[in-house]
């Protein structure tokens, strides 16, 4: 071949290459993203020992350095990464003590309050001393008196009224044990890890199994609330407007009363001056009995920095719609279940995506990566943050996907807003369950004791809630395995993960796949992948419980019904509408109806007498925080009704059901995108 020939074929080849070549589309990315060759379950295990290698409580030493750690390791996935700190108020155990007087004869029995280090961990003196976050200081004494779960139920009828009332942890959120206590007439509380909720039965215990050693204590925070105490409303910004401590305490979310986590050990001791015997059955009297608690705990209360660390991908052609994955990184102690397997997670997603850039991909919408701090105080990070941003995230935000105790053990479940289900499930039935070759994670959930449900976001149990509650951003939260022995307790370390909560690694690795697919399909996808059907289907559900109440007193439900009868028809319109849409502008109208429509179940004046909540539909429950229910302002109407009893409060429930039903009403207008 001469020359000229060799040099013309180039040129055609090149021009066909050009008149030929179209770039990847998304779900080509997408597999690559599942693909076996692009997950790193051995860096996933090395990031998560480096992570739990020292205890690292919100505001020490340890917890910056790992800060340190997850910004470098975004800045090697080629994040563009920044620090956000806040200064807010921390506490920390000074002064603890509990003895117990088993009867008027008998010597004090004076307790260590120590958690035996059972794993030989070389960091265990640097675990903090065992203590409930933002408790009350105090000294007080009296009769202990049982209360079972702590729960409203628990109290009625029991007599604790100047006792130190012992509960056990497992049913309600800790601080909602003390504040009912506290309503009941307790002078203190004890909480404790019971062995027939956290022992297995058995007598082994962790190194051995994972089931929680004796001496083994849950810490955690008694605040009610969420954010820094200090700064209600507002971003704990250097130098801003701060409550003072009697203010903070007159706020109604700080506890009133001492109280003090202990171990399983102790409790038996206690329980055994209530009742004379402990038995192994499962029936504890309750008290009060000869024994006399003292209980003193004396807290120091800090200005503390603590430092979320945000990453971002931008997006190529909406570098103004935010897909945001979180997960915080402080612990209590070492943090492996909780919060670091989240942390390890959300690492190997950056991992991928860097890959992913690569090989030429580019996400469509900017994906932000935040890892924040000081969550187990009181989702401290994640608030300050979206209170500082709020226009922002109002404005800008597709939704929020969140991963705290990602892996404990086997088995999905997710929690969500429910435009989300049915993106949720299509990725789960992407990606292969790392417990079983046969089949996907999606069919090991559905054919699981929880069978496919998918909880809701109205509780403040993780990041989630200042998105959703105060905002109104569509968001998720993943997870593989539920509950687990020795949550909150020092033995929550990397060898309880490496032996029992995921000895090679693949849960972690499939949490990643499942949580990154939804991030990429949010991100990429032209139409947003979001389903109001299920929305509506969802309502229809709880406003149905509300009509079995059958609660009388001319109460009408109606109104509701209505407005969810809207809503579906409205979501159904969408779905014809999203099959014909041409143009990226049209796209982009359509987007926005798709993203506001959840902002439209926000109410400006937000839940009565509690006016931060402005979701009207996912909210916590008054007494319990745990517990995750629809409408949350038409139970307070309820409660307070049943409670009161007159004519006018009856008026109240009516007035919320047409809060809630207005709110529903204004999403339907927003997604058929009607201007009246
Ligand atoms: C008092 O408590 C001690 C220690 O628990 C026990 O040995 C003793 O029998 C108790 N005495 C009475 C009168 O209950
Ligand atoms: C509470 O008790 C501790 C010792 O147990 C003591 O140091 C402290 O001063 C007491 N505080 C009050 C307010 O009595
Ligand atoms: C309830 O507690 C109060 C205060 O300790 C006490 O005076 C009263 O006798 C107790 N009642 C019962 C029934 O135990
Ligand atoms: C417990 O506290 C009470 C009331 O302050 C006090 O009378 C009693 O001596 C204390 N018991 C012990 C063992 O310190
Ligand atoms: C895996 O799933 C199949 C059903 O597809 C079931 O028959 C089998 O028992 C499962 N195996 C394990 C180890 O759970
Ligand atoms: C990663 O997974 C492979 C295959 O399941 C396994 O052999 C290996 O031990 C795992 N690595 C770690 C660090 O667990």
């Amino acid at each position: 071949m001469s020359k000229s020939t060799t040099s013309l074929a180039f040129l055609l080849a090149a021009l066909s290459y050009f008149l030929l070549y179209s770039p990847p589309k998304p779900h080509y990315y997408h597999t690559l993203f599942l693909s076996a060759s692009f997950s790193d379950n051995a860096s996933i295990a090395l990031n998560l020992r480096t992570l739990t290698r020292r205890p690292h409580i919100a505001g020490s030493v340890a917890n910056a350095e790992a800060a340190a750690f997850v910004r470098s390791a975004f800045t090697s996935s080629s994040l563009k990464t920044h620090l956000v700190s806040y200064q807010v108020s921390l506490t920390y155990p000074l002064h603890r003590s509990l003895l117990l007087t088993p009867n008027a004869s008998a010597t004090p029995i004076t307790f260590t309050l120590e958690q035996e280090d059972v794993g030989d961990n070389p960091y265990a003196e640097e675990v903090t001393p065992t203590f409930h976050g933002y408790a009350k200081s105090g000294n007080v004494s009296g009769p202990a008196v049982y209360a079972n779960y702590g729960r409203v139920q628990d109290f009625a009828g029991l007599n604790v009224s100047g006792a130190v009332v012992v509960a056990r942890y497992g049913k309600i959120y800790r601080g909602d044990i003390v504040r009912n206590a506290h309503r009941a007439g307790a002078l203190g509380v004890v909480v404790y890890t019971d062995k027939r909720d956290y022992g297995g039965g058995g007598d082994e215990c962790f190194p051995a199994s994972k089931w929680m050693p004796p001496s083994g204590v849950q810490v955690g925070s008694v605040y009610n609330g969420l954010g820094d105490p200090t700064t209600p409303g507002w971003a704990s910004v250097e130098g801003c407007e701060r409550l003072s401590e009697e203010a903070v305490e007159l706020s109604g979310d700080s506890p009133l009363i001492p109280s003090l986590p202990i171990s399983a050990a102790d409790a038996e001791v206690i329980l055994k001056s209530i009742v004379g015997d402990v038995a192994d059955g499962d029936v504890y009297p309750v008290g009060p009995g000869q024994g006399i608690l003292n209980l003193s705990y004396i807290g120091e209360t800090v200005i503390a920095r603590i430092e979320n660390v945000i990453g971002v991908i931008e997006g190529e052609e909406e570098p103004d719609r935010y897909v945001i994955l979180g997960n915080h990184r402080d612990a209590w102690s070492f943090g492996a279940v909780d919060p670091n397997s989240g942390t390890a997670v959300l690492l190997e997603i950056a991992q991928r995506l860097d890959k992913l850039q690569r090989r030429g991909w580019k996400p469509r919408r900017t994906i932000i990566f935040c890892n924040w701090d000081a969550e187990e105080y009181a989702l401290i990070g994640s608030t300050e943050w979206v209170e500082e941003n709020r226009e922002m995230l109002a404005s800008r935000a597709v939704a929020y996907l969140n991963v705290d105790c990602a892996v404990s053990g086997p088995g999905f479940r997710a929690s969500a807003t429910p435009q989300l289900d049915e993106l949720i499930k299509q990725a789960a039935q992407e990606v292969q369950d790392p417990d079983n070759t046969t089949q996907t994670v999606y069919d090991s959930w559905i054919g699981s004791s929880n069978s496919g449900v998918i909880g809701r976001l109205g509780d403040l149990t993780s990041d989630y809630a200042s998105f959703v509650q105060h905002v109104g951003v569509p968001a998720a939260d993943m997870r593989f395995g539920g509950g687990y022995p020795v949550y909150h307790s020092m033995y929550d370390d990397f060898t309880w993960m490496e032996k029992f909560g995921d000895p090679m690694f693949q849960r972690h690795v499939a949490m990643a796949s499942v949580l990154g697919l939804v991030a990429l399909r949010l991100a990429d996808e032209e139409v947003l992948p979001f389903n109001y059907v299920s929305y509506a289907t969802e309502l229809m559900k709880s406003a149905e419980d509300l009509e079995k109440d059958n609660l009388g007193h001319g109460i009408d439900v109606s109104p509701l019904f209505k407005s969810i009868q809207d809503l579906y028809t409205s979501a159904q319109g969408i779905h014809i509408e999203k099959e014909g849409i041409k143009g990226a502008l049209k796209a982009r109208e359509l987007n926005d109806r798709l993203m506001m429509a959840e902002r439209a179940l926000t109410d400006r004046d937000g839940l009565s007498g509690r006016t931060w909540y402005k979701h009207l539909v996912y909210g916590p429950a008054k007494y319990d925080e745990y517990g995750s229910e629809s409408f949350p302002g038409i139970d307070d109407a309820i409660d307070n009704a049943k409670r009161v009893k007159t004519k006018n409060y009856w008026g109240l429930v009516q007035h919320e059901i047409w809060r809630v039903s207005r709110a529903i009403t204004h999403a339907s207008l927003v997604l058929k995108g009607v201007l009246r």
